[in-house]
């Protein structure tokens, strides 16, 4: 069965970061062919992975709903659509689902997308999606099942709030999760037994700053590429995977 991994958080903690490092310590297990989705509509993960910009979904919502009748049906459209939005790479293909919806009723494209969605994902043996600060994706794919729900946040006191909202939101949408963790990011020597008590989570992983990622980022270079040894915050990503989020049989 596919593995999903949803990865959130509030602005600018290291959502990206951190999915492109999952992405990173899945393909450095053996798990392969790995499916990223870039639910965010400012979507940058493709450049952790050097990977070409996929055109986002969101336009094919509109295109298809503005789209009456047609000689080949609605399902088949979109399916081959999707898969033609598929950016590809080695290890991972990317998917970006684009900016959200206009006013209007969506819901038979939203179904057909989904679908077309659940049948792309079934053929990875892993899928991390990457999204916007906020839960608003998270609950329109309150129908999926996410395995593992990772809540990014910073030791701060506003960091640990929102990662509250975000846990209280996701119990409150009744997503059928898995289980939920917290992935400290940056901690700066603030113990990470204190957040996890406040917050009733399980730690991940505390990631410290690592400056490899930032200039690894800017030197356009794939996180994929980032060798074992070479940056703690990559390690203590795929130390943490291995631990907790794959099973022996991984
Ligand atoms: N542990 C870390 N050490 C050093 N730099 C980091 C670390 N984590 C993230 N960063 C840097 O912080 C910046 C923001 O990270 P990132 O883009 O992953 O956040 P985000 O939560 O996805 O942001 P957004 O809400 O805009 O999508 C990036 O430049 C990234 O390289
Ligand atoms: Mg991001």
């Amino acid at each position: 069965m596919t593995l999903r991994i949803a990865v959130a958080g509030k602005g600018g903690v290291g959502k990206t970061t951190c999915s492109a490092l999952l992405l990173r310590a899945l393909a450095l297990s053996g798990v392969r062919p790995l499916l990223a989705v870039d639910a965010d509509p400012n979507a940058n993960l493709h450049q952790l992975l050097s990977l070409p910009l996929p055109e986002g979904l969101g336009s094919l919502r509109e295109q298809q709903r503005a789209a009456a009748g047609g000689a080949v049906p609605l399902t088949d459209r979109i399916a081959s659509e999707v898969e033609r939005r598929l950016s590809e790479g080695d290890t991972v293909d990317l998917i970006a689902m684009g900016r959200g919806e206009g006013p209007g009723c969506y819901c038979y494209v939203n179904n057909l997308l989904r679908e077309a969605l659940d049948r792309i994902e079934g053929g990875y043996r892993a899928v991390v999606v990457d999204n916007e600060a906020g839960m608003e994706h998270l609950s329109r794919r309150s129908a999926r099942r996410i395995d593992h729900l990772v809540l990014v946040g910073d030791p701060s006191r506003r960091g640990i709030e929102a990662v509250a909202a975000l846990r209280d939101l996701a119990a409150e949408l009744a997503l059928s999760i898995g289980k939920t963790w917290l992935l400290l990011n940056r901690p700066y020597g603030v113990p990470g037994r204190a957040a996890t008590e406040t917050l009733g989570l399980p730690l991940l992983a505390a990631l410290p700053h690592d400056p490899r990622l930032p200039s690894w980022e800017n030197e356009g270079r794939s996180f994929l590429d980032l060798p074992p040894g070479e940056s703690p915050a990559a390690d203590a990503v795929a130390d943490a995977l291995r631990t907790f989020l794959l099973g022996p049989a991984a």
